[in-house]
Parts: structure tokens; sequence; C-alpha cells
């Protein structure tokens, strides 16, 4: 596979530290599976196929596999550590899974099943916005009429003048659930320093939602936005 300095960010020794990491730094963990958890409640079908962008652990897609049982569920991620971590959490008998390492470019679309929902949790904002629409029109592409696209990532604010003030606001948010043990500058330098090691590059949340909407979305709808980390649910 070809090298790709965000999933290289993510050897052995970060995917064994991963959850946690994310449970402290990225936002209310908890409710975002809810949200989660709410939207394939809204989505009719009980028989149909999921695929998760960027699967990571897995945190996300056992929300799938727990609330629709009959769905198979197609993971991809390129860190095959986080890719096996997933496996070890969702391989379960009698569920439907396959997983894929490989990178989001390299993804052969017609080898997927027809798609009822795409998810996608904070993987995308590692692409280039040229790559994020292209991977978005793909997306697209390969879901069913009425299928939804769920996306929770990392946004930039609207502004760039904010971006102080939304940076400021997310480590303070980490600073209080790590009990004040590290001063608010030297959380700030370590999350600039991981921003850059993983090669991060986030468009903003309305860049977002006019790029869904002009690639033909019918209906995109916000679904939360806490300082950097949001989520969009775009129906087909
Ligand atoms: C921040 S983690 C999120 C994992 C999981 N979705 C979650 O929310 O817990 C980002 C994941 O995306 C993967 N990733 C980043 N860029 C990728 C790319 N271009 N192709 C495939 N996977 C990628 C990384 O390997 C990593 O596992």
């Amino acid at each position: 596979m070809e090298n790709n300095q965000s999933t290289e960010a993510y050897g052995r020794e970060r995917a064994s530290r991963y959850d946690q990491f994310a449970a402290v730094t990225m936002g209310d963990r908890r409710h975002q599976r809810s949200y989660l958890q709410d939207l394939l409640h809204r989505q009719p079908l009980t028989h149909g196929a999921f695929l998760d962008l960027g699967c990571g652990t897995g945190f996300f897609s056992e929300v799938f596999f727990e609330h629709k049982p009959d769905f198979r569920g197609h993971l991809v991620d390129g860190s095959a550590d986080m890719l096996e971590l997933a496996r070890q959490r969702v391989q379960k008998e009698a569920r439907q899974a396959s997983f894929q390492h490989t990178l989001f470019d390299a993804l052969d679309w017609s080898a997927l099943p027809a798609l009822d929902v795409v998810f996608s949790g904070y993987a995308i904002h590692h692409l280039t916005d040229t790559g994020k629409w292209q991977l978005f029109a793909s997306i697209h592409a390969h879901l069913e009429p009425g299928g939804a696209f769920i996306l929770f990532d990392n946004f930039l604010p609207n502004h760039p003048e904010d971006r102080d003030l939304i940076e400021f606001l997310t480590c303070r948010e980490i600073e209080r659930k790590t009990r004040h043990i590290t001063p608010l500058e030297q959380i700030i330098e370590t999350d600039r320093k991981l921003k850059a090691a993983e090669n991060d590059q986030e468009a903003s949340f309305e860049e977002h939602l006019r790029q869904l909407r002009a690639l033909g979305f019918g209906h995109v709808v916000p679904v939360f936005l806490e300082a950097r980390y949001g989520g969009i649910v775009a129906y087909k």
C-alpha cells in the first residue's frame, strides 16, 4: 500500500491507546454514539449494507452491529493495526462483517454491495479538500436512493478569525477531562503537534454542507457541532 502520513500515525502503539485518547480529546464520544444510534433508528431498513470509512478501532461500527444486526458491514481503514482492533471488537458469529485494509483513494467501489448507509468518523479531514469532495461524489454514486451518508468529523470554523477560539474551547474541554493535571498551554502545543503529525486538513462545516448539496444529496442536515467536532447527515 502507498505511504500515507495520516494512516502511518496510527501504528500499533497509537492504536492500542486510541480509544482512551479519543475519550478524552474528541468531544463527547458517548453522546456521539447516541446520535449515531438515533440516526440508525430513523433508518427504516432492517436488512441492508453499511460502509464505515476509516473505522479505526470499530468504536462507531459497533453501533451498527448492535442496532442493525441484519445489516452487512464493510469496514475500511488504511492502518492495519487499527483495523485489527476493529476486527477484534466487532467480529462475532452471526455478524456479517468484512474488513479491508486500504486507503480511501484505492478503494474498489465496484466490489462493494449496494450501500444503504455510509458512515465516516473523524477520518475524512485527513484528505485534501479535492480528495474530500471526490470521496463524497463516490459515496453519492454508490448509495442506494434514500440511503444516508453520516459524517462525523473535525471542522474548521466558518470564519478563519474564530480558529483560536475553537482551539481554546477544544483544549479547555481536554483540560477539564484530565482534571487540570496538564497546563492548558501544553495541551494546545500537543494538540498542534498531533494535528501536524496526522496531516489534518479540515474544511469548514458550511463548506461541507455546500459541497454535499452541490453533489445532489437531497436533504443535508447538520446534526451537532461541538467546538471542533461535528456531525452531518446527507440523504440521497
Ligand atoms: C481519528 S481516527 C478515527 C477512527 C474511528 N472512525 C473513530 O472515530 O473512532 C482516523 C482513522 O482514519 C484512518 N485514515 C486516515 N486517512 C485515511 C485514508 N486516506 N485512507 C484510509 N484510512 C484513513 C486512520 O488510519 C485512522 O484509523
